[in-house]
């Protein structure tokens, strides 16, 4: 198992298009366990493959006894709205409250192949949602104020810049 490289915003790469997982074979094995490596390693609840440089609908989430691989996911409903505070290993740094479904149904391929249709809710729900955001090359920063936004845009920008 190897630690991944996290890319940090602004990244072009964390804005890439994905495209869905369609074998499971052991190059699909090997990615997940460096995923787990690198979330460990980095304290993380939840790692999409896009924040690896990976384009594929991949994401792992540990958090309290809930450890899942979610693969090609999909939210089918999706209910209730709730504002807390989260963060995202590519924004160090970075904890914004941020507005989420309060309780969403998703379905997904497990690490097995197996098909799931799962009702998560409250901070489960959230850390989900905000790793599918990433599938899609949505990024926390894109669900704050204009204002916050624009601050946490130039302050990365300027950080890349000097590194
Ligand atoms: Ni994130």
């Amino acid at each position: 198992m190897a630690i991944l490289d996290i890319l940090v915003y602004p990244n072009p790469a964390l804005r890439q298009e994905t495209v869905s997982v369609i074998a499971f074979d052991d190059k699909l094995r090997k990615l997940i366990a460096d995923m787990w490596e690198t979330l460990y390693a980095a304290k993380g609840v939840g790692l999409a493959a896009p924040q690896v440089g990976v384009p594929l609908r991949l994401l792992v989430v540990e958090w309290e006894d809930a450890r899942k691989v979610l693969i090609n996911p999909r939210i089918v409903e999706e209910s209730g709205a709730e504002r807390s505070e989260e963060g995202c290993l590519s924004f160090p740094g970075v904890y914004e409250e941020v507005e989420r479904p309060e309780r969403i149904r998703v379905v997904y391929w497990d690490e097995n192949g197996e098909s799931r249709d799962e009702v998560v809710e409250g901070y489960l729900a959230r850390i989900f949602s905000h790793e599918m955001d990433h599938l899609n090359g949505k990024l926390i920063i894109d669900r704050l104020s204009l204002l916050k936004r624009t601050f946490l845009r130039k302050k990365f920008e300027r950080k890349a810049r000097a590194s």
